[in-house]
């Protein structure tokens, strides 16, 4: 037997897994104000490792994590989100406008400025399947940043080409999300965002072709 199918007979269950996965997954909120407080240099590596082990169409790796610092090009960067969320939410349906008010979100990006580390997500859009990769590497950097004890908010501001002029990045290069990383506030009020699990999100179809809602058996804490 070679050694890779030897790994695959003995792949088991990774140790502690579900207890540390799900409570990763369920702690992790998305924060808005950031404290000044600075990130560790290696957890914020090892969350760009855990982002860059992400899969990826034909092992493509069509992200590009641009690191921006604080400092004068933050204003500027500030300056640029802010604009383009305002003509967002300027545009937004009414149910969205509804949520935006109700989750106190307005186009002010206060965390552009106080987050030790902004991290602009690119998409090499020459490269195939190249969204979908982008959007697993940040699932996994997202995930890695909360089992460092740090936070993020999953901002997706619509940037154009001025926002690679300013960074100094390829244009073809297309910016998916600007991701704050530090530590959230401490006073920061944080609603509820209930979650729909698999009794209402998953579907069977049986073997003879019938959709039917998935059978959950396990407890599910909206
Ligand atoms: C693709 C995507 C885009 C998002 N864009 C924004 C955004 O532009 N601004 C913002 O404040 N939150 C944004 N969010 C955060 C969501 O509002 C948030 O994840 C959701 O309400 C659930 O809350 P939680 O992350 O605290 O669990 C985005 C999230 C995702 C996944």
């Amino acid at each position: 037997m070679d050694s890779a199918a030897l790994a695959h007979t003995e792949h088991t269950r990774v140790k502690d897994y579900p207890g540390w996965l799900a409570q990763l997954l369920k702690r992790r909120r998305s924060r808005r104000f950031f404290s000044e407080h600075p990130v560790d240099r290696d957890a914020l590596e090892r969350a760009l490792q855990a982002a860059m082990r992400a899969p990826s169409g034909a092992n493509t790796q069509p992200w590009e994590f641009v690191l921006i610092e604080r400092g004068p090009i933050r204003d500027k960067v500030r300056e640029l989100c802010e604009r383009a969320d305002e003509e967002f939410h300027r545009r937004a349906p009414e149910w969205l406008r509804q949520f935006f008010a109700g989750h106190e979100i307005t186009p002010v990006k206060q965390f552009m400025a106080r987050a030790p580390w902004l991290v602009a997500v690119f998409g090499r859009r020459d490269l195939p399947f190249w969204l979908q990769s982008v959007w697993l590497a940040i699932a996994n950097f997202n995930i890695a940043l909360e089992a460092e004890g740090l936070h993020s908010l999953t901002y997706t501001p619509t940037l154009d080409k001025n926002f690679n002029r300013l960074l100094g990045v390829d244009e073809s290069w297309s910016c998916q999300a600007v991701l704050p990383v530090g530590h959230g506030e401490a006073d920061e009020v944080l609603t509820h965002r209930p979650r729909k699990g698999p009794a209402e999100k998953a579907h069977i179809v049986t073997g003879d072709g019938r959709l039917l809602p998935f059978d959950a058996r396990l407890p599910f804490e909206p």
